[in-house]
């Protein structure tokens, strides 16, 4: 795992940057997707991109790692909407080939045939990834859940009110992200330091399931400083448990 301190500009630009190398040396790349306050910049630095560059996206395929059960597509505050509203409305994809975990075993067969080259992911204050709660086994893949109560307090604020908010969702499993080539997690804000630290420094354990990525081969975490604060930087670059940490502005 590596580990990148910067400003909140600097990472969405470093991330947009990979992901604009992918797709154009990769014209039919399968792209994770995440959605959440977190990954909102990278988005507009794909959009950009793409009006200026005219980066082409039409053979791109793109999975989302979760969406609400219950709720329709088209409501404001589906996964659907956010990624429509953030970026596939603005760019040359093709809607068909963007896809969400549903009720159907599509995703599965999905993920079978088109195994995925880059995954974004957030960080939930509970360590979750997708909608794989602590608790989760290593070994899940994708399937409806319960929301814990951490995220239905933390996701609640989308919603006109808490009740509205669904109480479950569909999520890939973690077997499903540990299977993607390459993976990025994005962290920003103090709020996400505690978790953070957690997630590097302490043990890998199923009660933080963010803390599995640690056994991925190509996982790059981008922190702002806010949620790096907490972390042992008593070296710019430093080695602790297979973690390589760099100071990148
Ligand atoms: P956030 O959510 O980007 O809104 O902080 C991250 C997550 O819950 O995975």
């Amino acid at each position: 795992m590596r580990v990148m301190i910067g400003t909140k500009t600097i990472i969405d630009d470093q991330v947009s940057k990979i992901i604009i190398n992918l797709v154009n040396t990769n014209p039919k790349a399968v792209l994770g997707l995440a959605t959440g306050s977190t990954p909102a910049g990278v988005y507009a630095a794909l959009v950009n991109d793409h009006i200026t560059h005219r980066t082409d996206y039409h053979l791109i395929k793109t999975i989302n790692l979760d969406e609400y059960a219950n709720l329709d597509t088209d409501h404001p505050n589906s996964y659907r909407t956010y990624m429509n509203n953030h970026l596939f409305d603005h760019i040359n994809i093709r809607l068909e080939h963007t896809h969400f975990p549903d009720s159907t075993p599509f995703v599965a067969s999905f993920l079978e045939q088109h195994p995925v080259n880059l995954q974004l992911l957030g960080i939930g204050n509970n360590g979750h990834i997708g909608f794989n709660e602590p608790g989760t086994p290593f070994e899940s893949s994708v399937r409806l859940v319960s929301l814990s109560d951490d995220t239905l307090s933390q996701n609640a604020r989308y919603f006109e009110t808490p009740d509205q908010m669904p109480k479950k969702a569909y999520t890939l499993g973690i077997s499903d992200i540990l299977k993607v080539h390459q993976i990025i997690l994005i962290a920003t804000g103090p709020h996400k330091a505690r978790i953070i630290k957690q997630m590097i420094e302490g043990p890998i354990t199923p009660q933080l399931p963010a803390s599995v990525l640690r056994r991925h081969p190509d996982v790059t975490v981008y922190l702002d400083h806010d949620a790096a604060a907490l972390l042992d930087q008593s070296l710019d670059i430093y080695t602790k448990g297979g973690v390589a940490l760099d100071i990148i502005a």
